[in-house]
């Protein structure tokens, strides 16, 4: 039975969260208090003061069936009852492999070998460790730089932010202290526009100069997401692909945050019809559940590290292959494949409710792709003011620089989401008319 002098009141909890809790990209003396979540149903948030906000944010790209879910929560509780956890140095179990199983079925052709690890930002850290040991394992120590895209964003840790745009990303200021990396101009060619060939001839110029450099290139495919939710050719990333080949420079592509539906293919590499030496996975592998990721690789990339010196892979967390993380995102993935959702109609339904906004003189561009949708201010928004607003609709979102954006579960009843747009409508309208 709970002891009620143990429960702390909501009060008491967000004064102490406000005091000690560090949260994301955030201030240890922060000025607001943060929403005190009670619990989170189907696309809906529902906050301890009473408020029950439609998700507009999918909690960063990864909730994509939606909260409490059934047969998530089943997989979860069947797998806890056999074994949480157990080291995979030397052993496995069914959920790891069977997931690897239905993964392989559903990344693009060429891709054999997944390696399991905790976070997007590690997931990304591996790849990078696996291109810089595929050159080792041949004795081109000296390629051992990488070359990315301006307004990329790889991630967290230490290497991951070396990739990131170091100038306008989100660590620029630690950018004297990282490995010095190289970075070509963002596509201009937007996804549904034409493409311009021009733009593909710096790429080739710089690989064709530096490719003795350069281990991989890395960049995210067709959609560069925190970096500033821009839509690019998918003829862009054909060209990339084209071009590695040709110059010996292995291609990393970061499917985190566009994997598992979220541009309308299952992987954002099939717009373009490629396979990428190296890719990445996270965020929505789990459906939201749990911080989980793979770097996936060719068999090529696999057996050039499995045969040279030394002949392992040198990298292996502790929690590597987890079984509740493997039985959930199994279970994500068979949903998904189950469930078929129309990302086609969201998208439609997207670009219906949001288009009118582009004739106010404050907003830059409104785009729409997948279940994606993005209003580019002309100036920076005020996250704080924003929120608000946005809570007095019933809805959430969380804004950053000039973008207010959403990437609603694929759960979402088209109610739900006609809310979600008339929401955004009204808060850019009554803040920025
Ligand atoms: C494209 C991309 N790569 C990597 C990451 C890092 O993933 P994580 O936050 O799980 O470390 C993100 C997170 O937003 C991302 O969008």
């Amino acid at each position: 039975m709970q002891d009620s002098k143990l429960v702390m009141s909501s009060k008491s909890i967000l004064a102490f969260d406000k005091e000690h809790v560090w949260h994301p990209y955030a201030s240890a003396i922060p000025e607001n208090e943060c929403l005190l979540v009670e619990k989170a149903d189907g696309v809906h948030i529902y906050l301890e003061s009473g408020e029950n906000l439609i998700d507009g944010m999918s909690s960063w790209w990864s909730v994509i069936h939606g909260y409490n879910h059934p047969e998530l929560n089943e997989a979860l509780v069947e797998q806890s009852s056999k074994m949480a956890h157990v080291m995979f140095g030397g052993l496995t179990h069914r959920p790891a492999v069977e997931l690897a199983q239905e993964l392989l079925k559903i990344v693009p052709q060429g891709l054999k070998q997944v390696f399991y690890c905790d976070s997007g930002s590690v997931a990304v850290e591996v790849a990078m460790k696996m291109a810089l040991q595929y050159w080792q394992s041949q004795n081109k120590e000296q390629k051992n730089q990488f070359v990315s895209i301006k307004k990329g964003y790889h991630g967290d840790t230490w290497h991951a932010m070396s990739v990131c745009d170091p100038i306008t990303g989100m660590h620029h200021i630690f950018n004297n202290k990282l490995s010095v990396q190289h970075f070509l101009p963002s596509p201009i060619s937007k996804f549904n526009g034409d493409f311009v060939e021009s733009e593909i001839e710096e790429v080739e110029l710089f690989l064709k100069e530096n490719n003795k450099h350069i281990a991989a290139f890395i960049l995210e495919p067709i959609v560069q997401g925190a970096g500033g939710m821009l839509f690019y050719h998918p003829n862009y990333l054909k060209q990339v692909k084209h071009l590695c080949e040709k110059y010996n420079v292995l291609l990393i592509a970061d499917e985190i945050a566009t994997g598992f539906g979220r541009t309308g293919k299952m992987f954002a590499c099939e717009h373009a019809s490629i396979t990428p030496d190296i890719m990445c996975i996270g965020k929505a592998l789990t459906g939201g559940y749990m911080s989980f990721a793979a770097t996936l690789c060719t068999e090529n990339i696999a057996a050039t590290i499995s045969n040279g010196n030394p002949s392992v892979f040198m990298h292996g967390p502790t929690f590597m292959a987890n079984p509740l993380a493997c039985a959930v995102a199994l279970s994500s993935i068979k949903l998904l494949i189950k469930n078929k959702y129309n990302i086609q109609s969201i998208e439609q339904q997207l670009r219906q409710g949001l288009s009118a906004l582009i004739n106010m003189n404050a907003v830059a561009d409104v785009r729409v792709l997948g279940a994606i949708g993005v209003i580019e201010m002309k100036n920076n928004v005020d996250m704080s003011v924003v929120q608000k607003e946005c809570i007095n609709q019933g809805i959430w979102l969380r804004p950053f620089g000039k973008l207010i954006y959403t990437m609603p579960p694929f759960i979402i009843s088209k109610n739900d989401l006609k809310h979600l747009c008339n929401g955004i409508c009204q808060v850019i309208t009554k803040l920025y008319s």
